[in-house]
C-alpha cells in the first residue's frame, strides 16, 4: 500500500505528507495519491515481465502526471477513448506505444487513433473490421489485434468478469466469430493484425485463470498458423489483476503471475511447434490503486435504531464501487488519537440516496464526532474515474505526495465549472 508513515497523536504520513495537514491545506474530500508507490509499482512490473510490453490501463486513474510517471517507468497505455487518449498524447505520452480498445468505438475514438498514430486498436467485434479500414483510407496500414473471449470465469464479481461469452467484449472462441473475423481481417491490406488479445475480468487474485486462458489463446495462434500460414508475433493476456481492499485479503502477485505465465507459454508454444509471441499485460488497478488514499471530513453521526451513521463530505459520487460491486473498505480514523472503544458503524455519503454507503460495519472508535477525519486506503482506482456529477457535489481534487511535498494534480470541481457547462438559461 501507499508508503504510510505513523505520527505522534493518531496522525499518518503518505508520502512524507500528514494526512491531517494535507486534509488542512487542500480541503476535502481530497484524493491523495502516492508518487513513489504509483512508480515503484510500475518498476514491479517492469522487474517481473522483463520481456513483456507492460501497458498501464488508463481507466484506471488518468491524469497528465500518472501519463509522465508511466512514460518514465518504461510503461505503455490501454486505452479506451479519444479523451483517454488525447490526454495522453497532449501529456507527451509515445502514440505508438498506445492500444485503443472498446466495444464500441464511435467514430471520434477511431478519427484520434488514426490521426495521432495509435500503435494498436484492438478490434472487438465482426463490424469494426470494415469501419476501421474504411478510417485508415487507401495506402494506409493500421496494426491490430483482435479480442477473444476464452470462456474463463474470473474476476472479483459479475459485473467485472469478461471471459464468458455472456457478456458484450470480444470474439468467440467456441463458435467460430474470433477465427472469422481473423480471416477476415487478413484480407484487408490496410490492416496488419499483429496478434490477439483477451481480457478475463478484473479483481483477480488467482493466476489459474490466467494460466487457462493463456492455453486457449496459444491453442488459437496454432489453428491461425495451419490455417492461414501465419505466425501472429503478439499475445496480449490483458489485466484484471487483484488488489487487496482491507488488511488480510488476498492479491494477485505479479511476480508469481509472471513466472506462471512465461512457463505456460514456452510449454504451450513448444507442444504447438509455435515461435514464442512477445507478451502484453494491461495492469490498472494493481498500479494505482494501492497508492491512492481518500481523506473525507465527518458531517454528521447519527443513532437510529440498532445503527450507527458516520457521513462523511464525500460518497457515491466519488466512490460508486461499494454500490455498483458491493465492495468493502477499511475507513480508520486519522489526525487525532482516540483511545474510545471500537463501535460498529455505517460509514455513509452526503448524498440523496440510502444505497450511497461507502463501508458498512465498520470497527471505528467509539467517540468519532463531526470534525473528524477519516482515511480510506487503496482508493487509487476506479474511484475518481468513475466519478459523477450527482448533486453537484462536484469531484474532489487530487493531490500527488512524494518525498515530504504534496502538490494538485487536478483540481476540484467547483460552482464555477457548473455554471460554465450549463449554457442553456
Ligand atoms: N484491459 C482491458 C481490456 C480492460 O477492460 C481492463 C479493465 C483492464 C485492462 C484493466 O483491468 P485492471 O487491471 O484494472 O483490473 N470499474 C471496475 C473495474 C472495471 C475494469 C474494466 N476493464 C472496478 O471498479 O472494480
Amino acid at each position: 500500500p501507499a508508503s504510510t508513515t505513523r505520527l505522534a497523536h493518531g496522525g499518518l504520513a503518505v508520502g512524507g505528507v500528514s494526512l491531517a495537514e494535507a486534509a488542512e491545506r487542500f480541503d476535502t474530500p481530497v484524493y491523495v495519491l502516492d508518487e513513489g508507490e504509483v512508480r515503484g509499482r510500475c518498476r514491479t512490473y517492469r522487474d517481473a515481465f522483463p520481456d513483456t510490453d507492460v501497458l498501464y490501463a488508463a481507466k484506471a486513474f488518468l491524469s497528465r502526471a500518472v501519463v509522465r510517471w508511466v512514460q518514465e517507468e518504461g510503461l505503455g497505455l490501454d486505452v479506451c477513448s479519444a479523451g483517454e487518449l488525447e490526454l495522453a498524447v497532449t501529456a507527451g505520452f509515445p502514440p505508438e506505444r498506445i492500444v485503443l480498445h472498446g466495444n464500441a468505438k464511435s467514430p471520434r475514438d477511431l478519427a484520434a487513433a488514426l490521426r495521432l498514430g495509435v500503435g494498436r486498436i484492438v478490434i472487438d467485434g465482426p463490424s469494426e473490421i470494415a469501419r476501421i479500414a474504411a478510417a485508415v483510407g487507401p495506402g494506409g496500414r493500421q496494426k491490430v489485434m483482435v479480442r477473444v473471449v476464452p470462456g474463463v470465469t474470473a474476476g472479483g464479481h459479475d459485473k467485472i468478469r469478461t471471459g464468458t461469452e455472456d457478456q458484450k467484449f470480444g470474439l468467440s472462441l467456441t463458435d467460430g466469430g474470433a477465427q472469422h473475423a481473423i480471416a477476415r481481417i487478413l484480407g484487408r491490406p490496410r490492416l496488419e493484425l499483429t496478434g490477439l488479445h483477451c481480457h478475463i475480468g478484473s479483481q483477480i487474485t488467482d493466476v489459474r485463470p490466467y494460466l487457462v486462458a493463456l492455453r486457449r489463446m496459444v491453442g488459437l495462434m496454432a489453428r491461425v498458423r495451419d490455417t492461414h500460414g501465419l505466425v501472429l508475433p503478439e499475445l496480449d493476456l490483458g489485466g484484471g489483476h487483484g488488489v487487496a481492499y482491507r488488511p488480510g485479503e488476498p492479491a494477485l502477485d505479479p511476480a508469481a503471475l509472471a513466472r506462471r505465465m512465461r512457463a505456460e507459454l514456452v510449454a504451450g508454444c513448444a507442444t504447438a511447434g509455435l515461435a514464442v509471441p512477445r507478451l502484453l499485460i494491461e495492469p490498472g488497478r494493481a498500479v494505482v490503486g494501492p497508492a491512492g488514499v481518500v481523506l473525507y471530513r465527518v458531517l454528521a453521526v447519527k443513532r437510529t435504531g440498532e445503527k450507527v451513521f458516520v457521513a462523511v463530505d464525500g460518497g457515491m459520487s466519488d466512490n460508486p464501487r461499494p454500490a455498483l460491486y458491493g465492495v468493502r473498505y477499511a475507513p480508520r480514523l486519522v489526525g487525532r488519537a482516540s483511545a474510545a472503544a471500537p463501535r460498529t458503524a455505517m460509514v455513509v455519503g452526503r448524498h440523496c440516496e440510502a444505497g450511497d454507503v461507502l463501508a458498512a460495519d465498520v470497527e471505528l472508535p467509539g467517540d468519532v464526532r463531526p470534525g473528524d477525519l477519516l482515511a480510506v486506503p487503496v482508493a487509487g482506482a476506479y474511484q475518481l474515474s468513475m466519478a459523477s456529477g450527482y448533486n453537484l457535489v462536484g469531484r474532489p481534487a487530487v493531490v500527488a505526495v512524494h518525498e515530504g511535498s504534496a502538490r494538485v494534480l487536478v483540481r476540484r470541481e467547483t460552482l464555477e465549472d457548473f455554471r460554465t457547462r450549463d449554457i442553456g438559461a
